[in-house]
């Protein structure tokens, strides 16, 4: 087999095998085909896309290139639910412990804030206290008792995807859907899960900004999903302003705390209980979707969630008590108001530049071994739709140091679209798939 000669046929859109396809990878991952030729490879898939035999093989020879966990010893169904990854997006942190506390076993692995978008991992380590760096021994013991663990991603699961992903990430060729679909699952079948939940976002704060191309990458993760014989269900949610009002490590879980306690944001509270529903529906806790809604909703009303959640932080070293007392979380040292030019109506909130500000004063990261300041990042004031006057306040930005609060407050005024009219009103559950 000769490199060029697949490069070659990839790029003329012909379909590759398996065993060439596991070739390009296993190569890559030993170092033995070069780095231009595995950027050739991968800017012809962008250009020439990849059948479903061939992204099921490239996801399923990143996913042999490392260890996978074992969690057949745990009864129950196992689910996990995955996001695609926006701002102001805490939906893990409610929708897991509803689900975990409805019976469902959800082993959680989770990432790290990259670019304008949040992670999960970031969130809770903003709990004084709370560890994400379980031993696959802890986390298994931690699933049997409570029902759900919170674990970072191990440099041995899918490592040819670690690989591949910062080559694309400097050879433009990250937003490929074949690409981005295989990456996720490669890292979703190694958790040992039967079932998945995946929120595709898409909007302006969203990896896929147009709805055509979150519905392909959704089919394609579902079906890669499927042909494992695990239940994967995607939902296609708005990413056209941020999740709820805040944005910001520490300052998420203390919405996600109101959340889980049934006073939290009506966007942030839809979208977690729509997922919950469906990864216990998936979980076989009940038979059909309908009993599943409401099944997420007694275990939000009941408070069950939101116990769940404190046991979780208690056992891996947290405070649970932060989620009543929000001033044992880090707290920002200043605050800075962004006011409203003129009195309308709010028509737009670019996520994405909110996303932005708030990773500027500390909140995020751009490579990948930048701490993040956990007390920092913005609280919204108004929504879409609502209502301003002239010099009202549209948001708060609280910073623990001054340097670049100015640029991050002139972003976030970008951000902010005042209009005459009302807009129209938007759905925030764009589509199901699967
Ligand atoms: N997230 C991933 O894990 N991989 C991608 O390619 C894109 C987003």
């Amino acid at each position: 087999m000769r490199t060029v000669d697949l490069i070659h046929r990839k790029r003329d859109g012909e379909e590759l095998s398996p065993e060439e396809i596991a070739y390009f990878v296993d190569g890559y991952t030993r170092n033995e085909i070069p780095d231009y030729q595995m950027s050739a490879f991968l800017m012809a898939v962008y250009f020439s896309g990849m059948s479903d035999h061939e992204v099921d093989a490239l996801t399923h020879s990143m996913l042999g290139s490392g260890s996978t966990i074992d969690l057949s010893g745990i009864p129950g169904v196992k689910v996990d639910k995955h996001s695609t990854g926006g701002v102001g997006d805490k939906t893990s942190l409610i929708a897991a412990p509803i689900a975990a506390a409805a019976g469902v076993i959800v082993p959680m692995m989770s990432g790290r804030a990259l670019g304008h978008t949040g992670g999960t991992l970031d969130k809770l380590e903003s709990i004084p206290g709370f560890r994400t760096d379980l031993t696959i021994d802890e986390f298994r013991a931690q699933l049997a008792s409570l029902g759900l663990a919170f674990i970072g991603q191990s440099a041995d699961v899918a490592p040819a995807d670690g690989k591949l992903y910062s080559l694309r990430d400097v050879t433009a060729t990250v937003e490929s859907i074949p690409l981005i679909a295989s990456s996720i699952m490669s890292k979703k079948l190694a958790e040992g899960i039967d079932a998945l939940v995946l929120d595709v976002k898409v909007g302006n704060g969203a990896f896929m900004k147009r709805q055509v191309d979150a519905r392909r990458l959704a089919q394609m993760m579902v079906g890669i999903g499927r042909r494992s014989d695990k239940r994967v269900q995607a939902l296609i949610t708005d990413m056209n302003q941020p999740l709820g009002f805040a944005i910001g490590n520490a300052l998420e879980v203390m919405e996600v705390s109101q959340t889980l306690q049934n006073g939290g944001p009506t966007d942030l509270t839809r979208i977690s209980l729509e997922l919950a529903a469906r990864m216990i529906y998936l979980g076989k806790i009940v038979p059909s979707l309908e009993e599943a809604r409401e099944v997420a909703q007694k275990h939000l009303l009941d408070g069950s969630g939101y116990r769940k959640f404190k046991d979780v932080i208690s056992a891996q070293g947290g405070n649970p008590q932060v989620l009543d007392r929000f001033e044992l979380l880090p707290n920002a040292t200043g605050a800075r108001e962004i006011l409203s030019p003129r009195a309308g109506y709010v028509s737009a909130i670019d996520a994405e530049y909110v996303g932005q500000a708030s990773a500027m004063i500390g909140a995020g990261r751009d490579t990948k071994d930048e701490a993040v300041d956990p007390a920092v990042g913005v609280i919204l004031e108004v929504k879409i739709g609502n209502k301003i006057d002239a010099g009202g306040v549209l948001c708060r930005l609280y910073y623990t140091g001054e340097d670049h609060v100015e640029e991050a407050a002139q972003l976030i005024e970008d951000a902010f679209r005042i209009s005459a009219n009302p807009p129209d009103q938007r759905d925030l559950i764009l589509e199901v798939v699967g």
